[in-house]
This record gives structure tokens, sequence and C-alpha cells, in this order.
């Protein structure tokens, strides 16, 4: 029988996938709000033959070399910077993610954040549980226009990162009346052939937008591309919303920028050590905060699962992998030796 270890609960759905196919399945950590602990994660990977993991899960190249026998990594979100790669190819290990079932929910997510932010939506949300709404005034809780409003200027949307979720979410902006300007060296081709986006050099971006949303995959490249310096260069009136990783963002640099009023607010789902957040950051105003939620939708999650363990599935199978992200490995004697490898 086969056997697959998930770090951690995922929906219902996913483990009912692998059971249909008569997969063992171990999950490492039944508790949704703790860690999986080092020793069960490595326990696990040397029992199984398939690792569905978390984003919250390290997959090292010491945990991938425990078992000889391994034949994939399914990771359970479309990031994947949990996994190192490059020692899973090396190693002859297939990875997967969960690409294009999160791209909708997530780029609605953004939005959310995007008006959250501007129009203060949590401060109001606070102001009126704590009792303290007395009377409307002209004064009372301004905001941000996100569409031209009352000035009848358009904003920019300024999208660094132009994959799915970049895409989805400078599409939204037509609603909004926006010009949208997208950056991502990766992605030149696409953001020129897009109606309603215009192409900008990252300081052309940052100097220009209204709002600028953060949606790159987490690589060195990316790490900290958002610094001090490139706050700077952002307008005053600014706000910067981050949905990719944390890292992306130097926190304490953008904690600074905040205190110091250099921009006008951010709007974060992700965090630099996530899920610890900067000191100082909570207690800034014009800061809206949330936990990871950008794909936390019931029916996304549940997609998310669904395709993890089909993932899972073709990994056990020696197939190749619906969404296989080293599709490079199948040529190699090293995946080869893995299938060929007997317990
Ligand atoms: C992902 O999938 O990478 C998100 O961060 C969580 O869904």
């Amino acid at each position: 029988m086969s056997r697959v270890f998930v770090t951690r609960r995922i929906p219902r759905v996913g483990l009912d996938r692998l059971a249909e196919e008569s997969v063992r399945v171990r999950v490492g950590q039944p508790n949704d709000e703790a860690p999986v602990p080092r020793a069960v994660l490595e326990d696990g990977v040397r029992w199984c033959e398939v690792l569905l993991s978390l984003l919250t899960e390290p997959v090292d190249r010491a945990l991938l070399t425990l078992n000889p026998a391994l034949r994939g990594v399914a990771n359970y979100a479309v990031g994947f910077n949990n996994i190192d790669v490059d020692a899973a190819t090396e190693l002859g290990i297939p990875v997967s993610n969960t690409p294009g079932v999160l791209t909708d929910t997530t780029a609605d997510l953004t939005w959310a954040l995007i008006l959250a932010v501007a129009r203060r939506i949590p401060e109001a949300h606070a102001y009126m549980t704590a009792g303290r709404y007395k009377l409307w005034g002209p004064n009372l809780l301004l905001g941000a226009d996100v569409s031209p409003g009352g000035s009848g200027r358009r904003k920019v949307l300024g999208v660094i990162g132009y994959g799915r979720i970049g895409a989805a979410v400078a599409r939204r902006a037509v609603g909004f009346d926006m010009d949208v300007l997208a950056y991502d060296p990766h992605a030149r081709d696409r953001i020129d052939a897009a109606e309603h986006v215009r192409w900008a050099e990252l300081d052309e971006l940052l100097r220009r937008s209204d709002f600028v949303t953060l949606h790159p995959l987490l690589t060195p490249e990316t790490r900290h591309l958002i610094d001090t310096r490139a706050l700077q260069l952002m307008k005053r009136t600014a706000y910067l919303i981050n949905v990719s990783r944390g890292p992306v963002v130097d926190e304490a640099a953008l904690v600074h920028a905040l205190r110091s009023h250099r921009i006008a607010g951010a709007a974060l789902d992700v965090f630099e050590d996530e899920p610890a957040m900067a000191p100082g950051i909570a207690e800034c105003d014009h800061v809206v905060l949330v936990p990871h939620i950008a794909s936390a939708s019931v029916d996304t999650r549940e997609r998310m699962a669904v395709m993890a363990a089909e993932n899972a599935l073709a990994h056990l199978a020696g197939e190749r992998a619906p969404n296989v992200i080293n599709p490079e490995v199948y040529k190699s004697p090293a995946y080869r030796a893995r299938l060929a490898h007997r317990r």
C-alpha cells in the first residue's frame, strides 16, 4: 500500500481523494494551531513515498535526503519558497504546487485590502464596536479614493509581479477606472500584450503609483525588493499592499516609513518572519494586517486539497504530476533510481 505523509490537516476532500485510491495517509499535526515538530516531520518523511507539505514546513535538503524511496513532494500552495527545489531536482524528486485555483480568491483579497486600507474600514469597524459613533460629521474617518472619486483624477495601480495573480488584480482595476502599471522582468511580453496595463520600470512604478501591490514569487532577486530605497521612491500619499511572501518587504524599513509618514499606509497578508510581525507594525496608523488568508475561501481551499492530492497520486504512480515545478527531474537517473527503490 502506498503512503502519503500530510504534514498538517488539509480539507477532508483531499484526504478522501487519497483514500479512494487506497493510499495510507498519516497527518503529522492534527492541531491546526501548532506547527509540526521537526522530529515528526523527519519521521513522516522516512515513512512515506510522497510528502504532502504545507507552506509552513521547510522542506530542505536535509529532509529530502532522509528517504531514498521518496517519489515526490506535493505542496499545498502555489508558492514553493518553503521547498529547496534545487536540492529536490538534484536528488531526483519531483515537486508540485497548486496554481490557478486560488488566483481569483487571492486577487479578491488583494482588493479587499486595497479598499480596507484606503477607506479605513478596520478603524471604522473598531469605532462602531467601541460605541464611539455619536454624530455624523464631515471629518469623520476620512480616507483616500481608489476610483477617481470627487477629484476626477484616475488613480494609478502599480502591480509588481505579473503572474496569474498579478494579472487578475490588474483586471479588477478596470472597474475602478484606474491606470495600471506593471513590472515583472519575467513577464514583459504578457504585460505588453495586456489591455489596460502599461509596462513600467520598477522605479517609475514606485514613483507614480497610488497603490503598489506585490505579487512576485519569493526568490533571491525579490527578497527585500521593497526596502528603504524603494519606500523613499513612493509617493507620500501611496499605499503598499503585500499578498505575496513576507520577505519581499523589508518589514523594519516599512515600520520606519509608516512611522515617519513616508507613505500613507500598508496592508499586509504576509509577514517577513511569519507568524511574527515586525516590532511596532501593529501600532502603526493606517495599517491593515491579516493572517495569510488570501486563498482562504472554502471552495478554493478544497480545490487546493484535491489538486495537491492528485499531484501526490501522480508522484506515487511515477507519472508526471499535473502541476510539477521541476519537470526536468523526470529525465534524471536519480529519479529512476527512486522509482526502482525497494524498501
Ligand atoms: C499560496 O498558495 O502560496 C498561498 O500563500 C496560500 O494559499
